[in-house]
């Protein structure tokens, strides 16, 4: 049965509730970052396994940086002293890890950890793992234009403003956002264009592998028309 089911090519997560998570919990914020980003860890190859082509995550938003400086270290070490140290699953999985997002806010140190991921993986094909670190789609809209600026482009096209994004990716197919907010909180405006939203009131330190699942049936039921008729 289960291998009937349409996969989408495109899955975009926003990972949001780690806070009320450990709140429930009597925990501080930053235990809520830990738990979702274990889970994370797990779930991110659980989606590959499933044969999602390209999966984006919302690790940290460009207005993230309101929060306290220590909330906002707290999450580039977990990238930087977790995440850094399974870089070598991606590169025997084929994997290419790929960063959206401006370097502004990030140490020289936290910068060489992203390119060193990077380069190690440039060359693989089999899936792409898009991490939006420091993100903000309209911020992403403006460096294109600025860029398509720079290199005179004329009779812009939705294909030829695609290529000048952080990275030339499909657009969205199934949108997840955790925590029963209903909200893109400007994460790729542009991808997803024609996504199907899904919004579990999990919250994502508890959106496991099952809750995947349930995810991919809701995607079945829906009926992708792409503004045509079907
Ligand atoms: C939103 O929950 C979550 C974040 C702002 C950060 C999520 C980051 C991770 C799970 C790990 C980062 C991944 C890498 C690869 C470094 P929230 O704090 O807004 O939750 P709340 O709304 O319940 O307060």
């Amino acid at each position: 049965m289960e291998d009937k089911l349409k996969i989408p090519n495109h899955v975009g997560l926003i990972m949001d509730g780690n806070g009320r998570w450990a709140t429930s919990k009597g925990l501080s914020r930053s235990e809520g970052h830990k738990a979702g980003y274990l889970n994370l860890e797990k779930l991110n190859k659980y989606i590959f396994k499933k044969g999602v082509n390209v999966l984006s995550i919302y690790a940290l938003s460009t207005d993230n940086f309101k929060r306290p400086k220590q909330e906002i270290n707290y999450i580039i070490n977990l990238f930087l002293n977790n995440f850094f140290k399974e870089k070598d699953f991606y590169q025997k999985n084929n994997i290419k890890v790929v960063f959206s997002g401006r370097r502004n806010h990030f140490s020289e140190k936290v910068l060489k950890a992203m390119d060193d991921i990077v380069e190690q993986t440039k060359n693989n094909t089999s899936a792409i793992f898009n991490i939006c670190f420091d993100y903000s789609s309209r911020n992403e809209i403006i460096d294109a234009l600025e860029k398509i600026k720079e290199d005179n482009i004329n009779n812009l096209d939705q294909e030829t403003f695609n290529k000048y994004l952080y990275h030339d990716l499909p657009p969205i197919d199934l949108l997840i956002r955790t925590s029963g907010e209903q909200r893109l909180s400007d994460f790729m405006l542009w991808q997803v264009a024609y996504a199907e939203f899904y919004f579990p009131k999990t919250m994502f330190p508890d959106f496991d592998e099952k809750e995947f699942d349930l995810a991919i049936l809701e995607y079945n039921k829906r009926n992708r028309k792409f503004g045509g008729i079907k």
